[in-house]
């Protein structure tokens, strides 16, 4: 195997000599201890953990499920045979982990903590999909900071973040923990993650190091569903799924996770082309990769390894220095660089990786966790505040006829429906490990800051949550499984009949999203669409307030809402955000940042897509307006709203598009200014974006590609000069020769308030 060579600037001599003598007293078995991640706990009983759950609802008590710490746990770690643990925040837990690796292991290297922390620890921030919808990397920045903040107080030194990955399939559930469809706002976003995660500088004593996942194209499962097979081509690679992690590289984050899937035939973790060339060759990156979850043992059901052995084999080879917890280089790896089968250069430059990144966590220095500081940390008034402005900030105003929104202080009586009004846990959304429902305030109960005394809304559940997702209906399904969701539609129509607005509060539970939770049907669960039905024949004016983890697909709902907001899983401040949104004391901003399909049929649907040899000549158009186009019979190409869209209370309007240099060299720089004025009444943020085409390349090139963006504030009236500078080494992509080039030819320019709409404008690049 090549010999990785690590850039110069990456690596700090002192931290250099350090790793060298470390390494150069370690035992092979020690190497190998190094290279091995475990959790604290003993393997997963699913029959028991069904039987403590049966015990709390007979006992009428929530069941919280609480693993078993393995028997040998501290054994093994004395043993010097984990280098790392990850999966609990138990701060005397960790420590007691930590005391048997630096007091009991004969060379008394620290342990390595990692936690998933995806949107916030106890602070529960929105789901990531809607921090991305802000569109205001400073505040990403800030909330990463404080679930930092709180995961080193709580043990943790490494976070399992950010989730980088593409997403351009709803029905992917892991949509919800990355920044949407874009790989430009994909990088910006991820950038801004990894400086708040490790703010507070890897070596001080609140110490976070960022872990970017999953590497890579884990977003493009086949059909939407987690796991699947990808297979991209190498330029759709480079140019969509690797610049969010390299963006994440750039901006300090010194480790990554490799992903599930394979890639052409070539499952990541065992994968010499990302691992290797792209990361050390290319990029000449010297930070550290761990596998996901059991992915070196999972290359046996891939069917690229023979035996356990085989897959330990082949992951080091390819460039996976840390094992998590499938026990390959644990019980193989030693016996195979005994055998020769693998050099030891090569668990030697992995080992270094490791040590490097301990080093540099100043885990040597103070290698425990204050046992005290945790509850000091935890929730503070500050962190709630963060959490306040992100979820004001993430929702989206998809409809707004008639400009029902907002809800005047006297709008009259407000009946409020759906069970998730008066829910907390679903607001926490996927991956909350951590997130306790009691931190979490309600949407009526955000609403009762606007509605007191005899104004307090009238409320009915109107659809019941299931209890267990296993259990959960999808539209439309045969077996009848959505029979089993109950409805109240009398009491709900009674209400909104008496009403004079109705509030709809409805969408998906935090089970319907995450890690292993796609969905083949997008639309409203639990039969909630008849309920909307039942309500929408009262001819009430009706506001849909929908939480999801995902896009949803809902022609039938945006026809009949009168107004609609898109407001995810809005994390523990999601009522106040939602209430402040209704009632105006904020004026919704969030823009999306992945497109809304009309139907699943069109998935996948991106702005960024290719022209194609018959591209239709408007995006709304079927095969009956334009035969023989790139079309589809019965519905249109567009998606239902697009990337980039959402609605303010006020107007903005855009005039004035100027390019200040029509003739580009290709070290220049794209100048181009906008007017912005706020034509409408209210105060509001307006994001403007910045879209490019190149006409012709050596290869065919997207129709559109977002390369800058601004959030702006004006008050009614006001205008604003926006200016964007793009490099014109940032309008490059892999042409024919797949080296990353800026090709000299025509550029069209748009700056707009989404990705279809704006001025148009254009340039030229011209070679040296
Ligand atoms: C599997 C998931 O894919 C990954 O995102 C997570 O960090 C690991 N499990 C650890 O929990």
């Amino acid at each position: 195997m090549e010999e990785p060579v690590a850039r110069y600037d990456q690596i700090d001599p002192t931290v250099e000599a350090r790793v060298d003598d470390l390494l150069g007293r370690m035992t092979l078995a020690e190497k190998v201890g190094q290279l091995v991640q475990i959790t604290p706990f003993a393997p997963f009983d699913v029959a028991k953990m069904e039987e403590q759950a049966r015990l709390a609802e007979a006992e009428g008590r929530p069941f919280v499920f609480e693993p078993e710490v393995r028997a040998d746990l501290e054994e093994l770690i004395r043993a010097g045979r984990a280098g790392s643990i990850f999966g609990t925040a138990d701060v005397a837990l960790i420590n007691r982990c930590r005391r048997a690796a630096v007091e009991g292991s004969r060379l008394g290297i620290p342990l390595v903590v990692g936690n998933d922390v995806i949107h916030g620890l106890r602070t529960v921030f929105p789901i990531p999909l809607a921090e991305a919808s802000t569109w205001d990397p400073p505040l990403l920045e800030q909330a990463a900071r404080v679930a930092a903040e709180e995961a080193s107080a709580t043990g943790t030194d490494w976070i399992f973040a950010p989730m980088v990955d593409v997403a351009r399939d709803p029905r992917w559930g892991r949509i919800a923990e990355g920044a949407g469809e874009d790989s430009y706002l994909g990088g910006v976003m991820a950038q801004a993650r990894v400086r708040g995660f490790q703010a507070a500088g890897l070596a001080s004593g609140q110490r976070v190091a960022a872990c970017p996942k999953h590497y890579v194209a884990y977003g493009g499962a086949e059909a939407g569903r987690d796991y699947n097979t990808v297979d991209i081509s190498e330029r759709t690679l480079r140019d969509v799924y690797l610049p969010p992690f390299k963006a994440a590289f750039d901006a300090g984050a010194g480790t990554v996770m490799s992903s599930f899937n394979e890639i052409g035939g070539v499952p990541a973790t065992c994968n010499a082309f990302i691992l290797t060339t792209v990361l050390r060759d290319e990029w000449q990156w010297a930070g550290m990769v761990v596998s996901d979850y059991e992915a070196v043992r999972e290359l046996l059901a891939h069917g690229v390894a023979a035996d356990l052995a085989d897959a330990a084999r082949r992951s080091i080879l390819a460039g996976l220095d840390m094992d998590m917890v499938s026990n390959a280089y644990a019980d193989h790896l030693a016996a195979l660089v005994d055998a020769g089968q693998v050099p030891i250069a090569a668990v030697d430059e992995a080992v270094r990786r490791v040590l490097r990144l301990k080093i540099r966590l100043g885990l040597f220095e103070h290698p425990y966790t204050d046992e005290e500081i945790a509850g000091k940390v935890i929730l503070r008034d500050d962190f709630r505040e963060v959490a306040l402005r992100v979820a004001q900030e993430s929702m989206v105003l998809l409809k707004n006829e008639g400009g029902l929104l907002p809800l005047a202080a006297d709008a009259g009586r407000v009946a409020v429906i759906g069970a998730l009004a008066d829910n907390r846990r679903e607001l926490l959304g996927c991956w909350a490990f951590h997130g306790q429902p009691e931190d979490v305030e309600t949407v009526l109960e955000g609403l009762g800051a606007y509605l007191e005394g005899d104004r307090a809304p009238v409320f009915v559940p109107g659809y019941t949550l299931p209890t267990k997702p296993a259990g959960f209906p999808v539209p439309g399904e045969a077996d009848g499984a959505d029979g089993k969701a109950t409805l109240d539609i009398p009491a709900a129509v009674a209400a909104a009949r008496e009403a004079d607005v109705v509030v709809l509060v409805a969408g998906e539970s935090a089970d319907m999203s995450g890690e292993a939770h796609s969905r083949a049907h997008l639309g409203l669960p639990w039969r909630q669409q008849e309920l909307l039905d039942a309500l929408a024949a009262t001819g009430k004016p009706l506001v849909v307030v929908l939480m999801s983890g995902r896009p949803l697909v809902i022609p039938r709902v945006a026809e009949q809402a009168t107004a609609l907001l898109a407001a995810w899983h809005g994390g523990i401040r999601a009522g106040r955000a939602i209430a402040d949104i209704l009632f105006g004391a904020v004026n919704p901003s969030g823009k999306l940042t992945a497109s809304w399909p009309r139907t699943e049929g069109q998935i996948p649907v991106y702005y960024a897509h290719k022209n194609t040899g018959r591209p239709v000549s408007g995006s709304g158009t079927t095969q009956f307006e334009e035969a023989f186009k790139s079309t589809y019979l019965d519905v249109p190409n567009a998606p239902l709203f697009p990337f980039g869209y959402g609605l303010s209370y006020t107007t903005f309007a855009y005039r004035d598009l100027a390019v200040a240099q029509r003739r580009l060299g290709l070290d220049g720089t794209l100048e181009v200014s906008v007017v912005v004025k706020n034509s409408g009444k209210h105060a509001g943020d307006e994001v403007v974006q910045l879209y490019v085409r190149d006409l012709v390349g050596s290869v065919s090139r997207p129709v559109k590609e977002l390369k800058a963006f601004q959030r702006v504030s004006l008050q009614p009236g006001e205008e604003q000069t926006v200016r964007f500078a793009v490099p014109v080494r940032d309008l490059g992509f892999h042409g024919l020769d797949m080296r990353y080039t800026v090709e000299p030819g025509a550029f069209k320019v748009w700056a707009g308030p989404n990705a279809v709409e704006g001025l148009e404008g254009d340039f030229e690049v011209q070679g040296d």
